[in-house]
């Protein structure tokens, strides 16, 4: 994205934060009640982690405190060793013994407009039984559950009965392909999968069990599949006898208490599949203790909840900004949240908007690309609804351009709401470098670590530098930090503690500003950031490859105005394929079989070679200069260096066409 970044390295503008939301926010509750009189003291008490994170985790239950807050050392943190929890007794029980049973947890609208409003009694009840449920098809603790499910209230209630009963979950986003479903439920080792028969999108009934059942074919651990009626009669599914169950039948008798399972602080939680610079995606573990203290109290400080607010976080649950923030750390705050199933277009531009004034949401989160495309259909969406109760704002998943956010700021917070521009990653499962609702913003830049936590930007020696572009770096522990990649040890240590022993690499490009701010500006190895999905450029070329007509292909992202990056692929054929525009678009559909429809080139190039160094690796990094318009320096190491011009042209040949 070229343009935004350039305007984003001149961004000089401040917006000091509201004095009334400084007055009332929870994190100037939190100094009062400590005799903290400044943020600066803040940030400097709070680099005590053994006292900062201990008085948040009071906040919750344990069955028996932690010995240290702390412990262990680069890679292999341990956070509240010794302590005994249940992140599910946190996230429900808790409320319901303490009398807040009937309070709304989950506020859902259905893609065509049906509502279920679902009490934390309501919700405990559900998770109770359908434990119960899976107890009775033998998960017992420990085993792995996938969870195939799309945007309705049972994904969350199936997420809290795993954890309740000390299952591992691991879910896997309703868009996935088949393909994609059978990777991770077999890497994952899963015993069971709970899936729907189908869910709507843009209108229109979307057969799931189908995908289910080519996945579970071909995973042998699978044992049972628990099935969520959605569509009844609009779709027809094949049940398999003595494998699938419908999950109403499967909780139809059970009873609706279910004791939490004892875990250890350090007891695996869930399991979240994300790509990385290889074809295989990874595993990232986390766990119970340190997990739920970090999502919850991040969220209670940065998004400022309170008990009458109404958070809505319009991501996915399928990604780990759901499984976050709209399920684990909402919930063990107590707080209400909408859960919307559909398309944010659908049936109009303005279905985000007509959400937040008829529910009167007064956080709202969501991605630079969704508010860029409702950028791009115009103000008089979001003029038509009155978006007076929000007071917050917030977005993650990507660089937001200064243009998107002083729009997201004018247009839809009227000017009152700071905007909370959260970094973090599937890895860090808990926000890193954030403002609080206190912080002076510059449009564009994420601002600071959050309180106790520590990033830097260094440069290839590893010396910390300010004012230019470097690697992002976190230089202390935090607590919702991943323990390790599933089944690949030292795949762990490898891509994140090797680079600079001791601290963890990122995987970005960041620059620190002269007042300390941190601007993230992209990627920094082989993963492209589309509409804030992380694609590993590796996947989709091992997707293209595995087609018949495919000999080799280079993957690479390519400047878009709206979902930051688009994928363009090069392609070479094998000997006899012919290059045509039909073949074009059956690769392009290949890819979304095999992994998802998210994971599909944009653009397509046929090539007769790449730039390729002289072991014979496909140079990306040529390529992609190529593709922005961009020198790509020094060729003349390469085996074949006369490419360059040849494949420079193609592009400019395909610029010319898309042109026309
Ligand atoms: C990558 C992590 C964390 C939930 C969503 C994505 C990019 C994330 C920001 C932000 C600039 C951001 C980074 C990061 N990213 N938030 N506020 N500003 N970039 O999770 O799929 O694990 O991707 O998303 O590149 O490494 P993820």
């Amino acid at each position: 994205m070229a343009k935004t970044i350039e305007s984003l390295m001149k961004e000089k503008r401040i917006f000091e934060p509201p004095k009334e939301v400084v007055e009332k926010s929870n994190i100037k509750k939190f100094m009062d009640a400590h005799g903290i009189k400044t943020i600066d003291e803040l940030y400097k008490r709070a680099e005590d982690q053994e006292w900062f994170w201990g008085e948040l985790a009071k906040e919750l239950h344990w069955f028996k405190k932690w010995d240290k807050v702390v412990t262990g050392e680069a890679p292999y943190y341990r956070w509240f060793e010794g302590g005994k929890t249940n992140i599910a007794y946190n996230a429900i029980d808790r409320h319901v013994k303490n009398g807040k049973g009937d309070k709304i947890a989950y506020i859902w609208e259905g893609e065509l407009g049906e509502v279920r409003k679902i009490t934390y009694e309501e919700f405990y009840r559900e998770v109770n039984k359908l434990a119960n449920g899976l107890k009775s098809l033998g998960i017992k603790k420990g085993d792995k559950v996938g969870i195939y499910l799309p945007m309705i209230p049972e994904l969350p209630i199936a997420m809290v009965a795993c954890a309740k009963i000390g299952a591992v979950h691991s879910v896997v986003f309703s868009g996935f392909s088949a393909k994609a479903l059978e990777d991770r439920l077999v890497d994952a080792e899963c015993k069971a999968l709970i899936t729907a028969d189908g869910y709507y999108r843009k209108g229109e009934p979307l057969n799931l069990k189908e995908k289910a059942d080519e996945a579970v074919a071909a995973s042998p651990l699978i044992e049972h599949v628990v099935v969520v009626r959605r569509l009844g009669d609009a779709i027809s599914v094949n049940m398999v006898e003595g494998r699938d169950v419908w999950w109403d039948e499967l909780v139809k008798d059970k009873p609706d208490e279910c004791e939490a399972e004892v875990m250890d602080a350090g007891d695996l939680l869930f399991l979240m599949y994300t790509s990385g610079t290889t074809g295989k995606p990874k595993g990232v573990m986390h766990v119970h203790g340190g997990y739920q203290v970090a999502v919850s109290q991040t969220l209670r400080f940065v998004f400022d909840l309170k008990d009458d607010d109404v958070w809505w976080c319009a991501a996915d649950i399928g990604w780990i900004t759901g499984h976050s923030y709209i399920v684990y750390g909402p919930l063990i705050l107590g707080v209400t949240s909408v859960l919307y199933e559909g398309a944010p277009t659908y049936p109009q531009p303005d279905r985000f908007w007509e959400i937040v004034e008829k529910y009167k949401v007064t956080v709202f989160y969501t991605s630079p690309t969704a508010i860029r495309l409702f950028m791009r259909f115009g103000e008089q969406w979001p003029k038509k609804h009155d978006l007076s109760s929000l007071r917050l704002l917030g977005t993650v998943g990507e660089p937001i351009n200064p243009e998107a956010w002083i729009w997201y700021y004018e247009v839809i917070g009227g000017k009152r709401c700071p905007i909370m521009d959260t970094w973090w990653q599937t890895e860090t499962g808990q926000f890193i470098i954030t403002p609080l609702p206190v912080t002076p913003l510059k449009p564009g830049s994420a601002t600071f670590p959050f309180p106790s936590l520590a990033a830097e930007v260094f440069d290839d020696e590893g010396h910390p530098v300010t004012g230019q572009g470097g690697k992002l770096v976190l230089t202390k522990p935090w607590p919702g930090m991943l323990v390790g990649l599933y089944k690949q040890k030292e795949r762990y240590e490898q891509t994140y503690w090797s680079r600079f022993p001791g601290v963890y690499l990122a995987g970005d490009v960041a620059r620190k500003d002269e007042d300390g701010y941190f601007w993230i500006q992209g990627r920094a190895d082989d993963v492209l950031n589309v509409a804030g999905h992380r694609i590993g450029t590796a996947e989709v070329e091992s997707a293209l490859v595995s087609h018949p007509a495919v000999a080799e292909a280079a993957v690479v992202g390519k400047p878009d105005p709206i979902k930051g990056s688009s994928i363009q692929a090069f392609v070479i054929l094998v000997e006899g394929a012919e290059p045509s525009d039909d073949l074009k678009k059956e690769l392009v559909k290949h890819v979304s079989v095999e992994i998802s429809p998210i994971a599909r080139p944009d653009s397509i190039i046929f090539v007769p070679d790449l730039p390729k160094t002289r072991s014979g690796k496909i140079m990306r990094r040529v390529v992609a200069s190529l593709v922005k318009g961009e020198d790509p320096g020094d060729v003349t190491t390469l085996r074949n260096p006369e490419v360059v011009d040849e494949v420079k042209k193609l592009i400019e040949e395909e610029k010319a066409r898309e042109g026309r």
